[in-house]
């Protein structure tokens, strides 16, 4: 199949990280932002051996300009892009009660305003190649969990715009939403409730691993041409 020009935020852990390394592996141009110049470094030496080509932009989701500036950069290098993943997110467990305003900040500026700035800068080049955006939601998209209604909310909103952006553009892009449970990444350890962190870390390390994610994200933008995955959602076995 075709080349693919992927553009990824949040690739230096996690979900993101392992999205990029298979996305490379599978021979496609992974443009991938984060703010950890370290992991985007050990990520771009394992991609290295890989058939596609990876280029790292150290970035901030919250700042305006990083978007613009890693999007230029991206059409600079390698001329579009093809697939849009605005991975990047964060969730700080707690009750609505004890959670704190820059708690609830930090979720929307990240999970929302950074999806959405991101989804801004790169739609008219989505438009040029008749792209595909894959959003990264989360099973807390379709259902509210205790502890975590800020998080919920902003996953919500990942879905909506999803389908608001599958609507206007239906002959034009691809949508995909992927919603996982739990997965085995950082996510846990941004939760500051020592008490609640304690409780759902186990089960989050039995999650899934990351890679699990990463391959229904390649399955999702390697379907073009056969069909679209309008929404995936992924659960750990725990059989
Ligand atoms: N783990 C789960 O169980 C789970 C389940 C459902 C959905 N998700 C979703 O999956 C996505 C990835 O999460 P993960 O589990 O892979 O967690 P993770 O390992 O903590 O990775 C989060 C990624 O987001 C990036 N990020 C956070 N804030 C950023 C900012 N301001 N600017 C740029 N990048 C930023 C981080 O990079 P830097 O810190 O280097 O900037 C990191 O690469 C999130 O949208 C999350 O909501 C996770």
């Amino acid at each position: 199949m075709k080349k693919l020009n992927v553009l990824i935020t949040g690739a230096s852990s996690g979900i993101g990280f392992s999205a990029a390394k298979a996305i490379c592996g599978a021979g496609h141009n992974v443009f991938g932002l984060a703010r950890r110049i370290d992991n985007l470094q050990k990520l771009s030496e394992q991609c290295a051996d890989l058939n596609g080509s990876f280029l790292s932009f150290i970035g901030d989701v919250k700042n305006d300009h990083d978007i613009e500036n890693a999007v230029k950069s991206m059409i600079d290098e390698f001329g579009s892009i093809d697939v849009l993943i605005p991975n990047a997110g964060l969730g700080h467990f707690n009750p609505l009660e004890k959670g704190t305003m820059e708690e609830w900040r930090s979720m929307v500026d990240v999970n929302i305003t950074g999806v959405l700035k991101t989804i801004h800068s790169s739609l008219p080049h989505l438009l040029n190649s008749n792209g595909h955006v894959v959003n990264i939601g989360s099973v807390a998209a379709r259902q509210v969990f205790q502890n975590s209604g800020v998080y919920c909310a902003t996953k919500h909103f990942v879905l909506a715009i999803s389908e608001s952006l599958r609507i206007e553009f239906s002959d034009k892009v691809a949508v995909t939403t992927i919603n996982p449970g739990a997965v085995n990444t950082e996510f846990i350890g941004h939760t500051t409730n020592d008490s609640l962190r304690n409780e759902y870390k186990p089960r989050f390390d039995s999650g899934m691993d990351s890679s699990f994610i990463a391959n229904a994200i390649l399955e999702a933008i390697e379907a073009r041409g056969k069909g679209i995955y309008s929404e995936i959602t992924l659960r750990p076995d725990r059989r």
